[in-house]
């Protein structure tokens, strides 16, 4: 087998078989093919697309390149949203689907690009360790049934170096490509039960509904061909999910939301995305698995689950009582409505963006996060403000100038003034 073969098939839409696909990957992984070789068959897959056996191939090759986690648990549930601008729903549905009996061991990643990532905003929760040895994970997870620390290093190797050379050659957006990123990583987690959450909109990966629904049921068959219960679900990302952005400011929001204090779309999602987590770990049928999943959060156990586990991963659990315990900005914004104004809609990524800059992500994987930045949303699309209403409030204790974010973050607000002119 040599490289040039495979780019060369790939380029004339040429199916690889099982044994090339594994080569590749793994020659790669391995260090024996070069980055601008592995490029160009990026490049080709993302142009010509894969076949579903060439997918399936490329998320076991992945999967297999690292280590495959074998929890003492009998039974584990976990869920993955492919990513999304205010999207806390881990945060919430992990302490919920535990509360009903079923436990739920997740890793997770940090933020990438414009979107968020759980394991910055669990560490903005003062002590809060997410890079736990397996055992101390299989412990907490015993005795809370819920628990969720970073990726280790040991995972998916393939994928970490394969998705690095993505980002920098422009070969991210590709259906079968995210399917076997994600999935291979999933898969070496290794739980039971599996529900995806495949966000489209301005906010996602998938822009359109259409690609997400492909990008839905090429995981589901991944899913399901590698022996796991599996189902995935499309939700929209044309609005930030729930009203905050920003790591401690969705903590605090994922928390309000547990103590009962908030329903509206955020809560929805949360519940559907929970109800088919217990469904396929044989709680009930879907109308049941959602009444429990309500009755969780109603009944505080949920929000019990989650102060446990804070405390267990060595965080302030007070702050499940106390939101003011969380990072707090030293500096805010208010972006006013200047007239009489109706909300079309959003521009997702510009608000993660702006969110970003005010702090709250990295533009370089080393960058600190400011743990008290981001934005608070106070519209949805399809609200009619009154002039001098609040749009939006930027947060931050980093940012020394915010008028340029401002101006960003105004300008991914589409509206239309409802106001009459006036000609006295
Ligand atoms: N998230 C991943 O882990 N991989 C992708 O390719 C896209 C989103």
């Amino acid at each position: 087998m040599n490289i040039i073969d495979i780019i060369n098939k790939t380029k004339k839409s040429q199916e690889l078989s099982d044994d090339e696909v594994f080569w590749l990957v793994k020659s790669y992984t391995d260090g024996e093919i070069p980055d601008y070789q592995m490029s160009a068959w990026l490049m080709a897959v993302c142009i010509n697309g894969l076949t579903e056996n060439e997918t399936f191939a490329l998320t076991a090759a992945m999967r297999d390149s690292g280590d495959i986690v074998r929890l003492g648990i009998p039974f584990t549930a976990d869920k993955h949203s492919t990513g999304g601008v205010g999207d806390k729903t881990s945060l919430i549905i992990g302490p919920v689907v535990a509360a009903c009996g079923v436990c739920v061991a997740k890793m997770s990643g940090r933020g990438l690009g414009h979107t968020g990532g759980t394991i910055d905003k669990l560490e903005s929760i003062d002590g809060y360790r997410t890079d736990l040895p397996l055992d101390e994970f299989e412990d907490i997870l015993r005795q809370t049934g819920f628990s969720i620390i970073s990726q280790t290093g040991e995972l998916c190797p393939a994928d970490k170096k394969m998705y690095a050379l993505r980002n920098a050659t422009g070969t991210v957006d590709s259906i079968p490509l995210i399917c076997a990123s994600i999935m291979s990583k999933k898969l070496a987690m290794n739980a039971d039960c599996l529900v995806l959450d495949v966000k489209y909109g301005s906010g996602a990966f998938m822009k359109t509904r259409e690609d997400a629904e492909k990008l839905a049921q090429l995981m589901e068959k991944v899913g399901r061909s590698a022996g796991k219960k599996c189902k995935a679900i499309v939700t929209d990302m044309n609005s930030p999910l729930g009203r905050n952005i920003g790591n401690s400011l969705e903590v605090k929001e994922a928390v309000e939301l547990l103590q009962g204090k908030s329903k509206g779309t955020l809560y929805d999602v949360c519940m559907e995305l929970a109800a088919y987590m217990l469904e396929l770990s044989g709680k009930g049928n879907f109308d049941e698995c959602r009444a429990l999943a309500e009755e969780a959060v109603a009944s505080g156990k949920a929000l019990d689950v989650l102060r446990e586990t804070i405390r267990l991963q060595g965080g302030n659990e007070k702050i499940c009582d106390d939101v003011s315990l969380l990072p707090q900005p030293l500096l805010k914004y208010e972006i006013r409505a200047t007239k009489d104004m109706k909300i079309l809609g959003f521009d997702c990524e510009e608000l993660g963006m702006s969110s970003l800059l005010l702090g709250a992500g990295r533009l370089t994987k080393d960058d600190k996060i400011d743990m008290s930045a981001g934005i608070v949303m106070n519209c949805d699309i399809g609200d009619q403000l009154s002039a001098d209403d609040v749009i939006m409030t930027l947060y931050s204790t980093v940012c020394s100038d915010f008028s340029d974010v401002a101006v960003r973050a105004l300008n991914a607000v589409r509206f239309k003034i409802t106001e009459k002119p006036s000609y006295t």
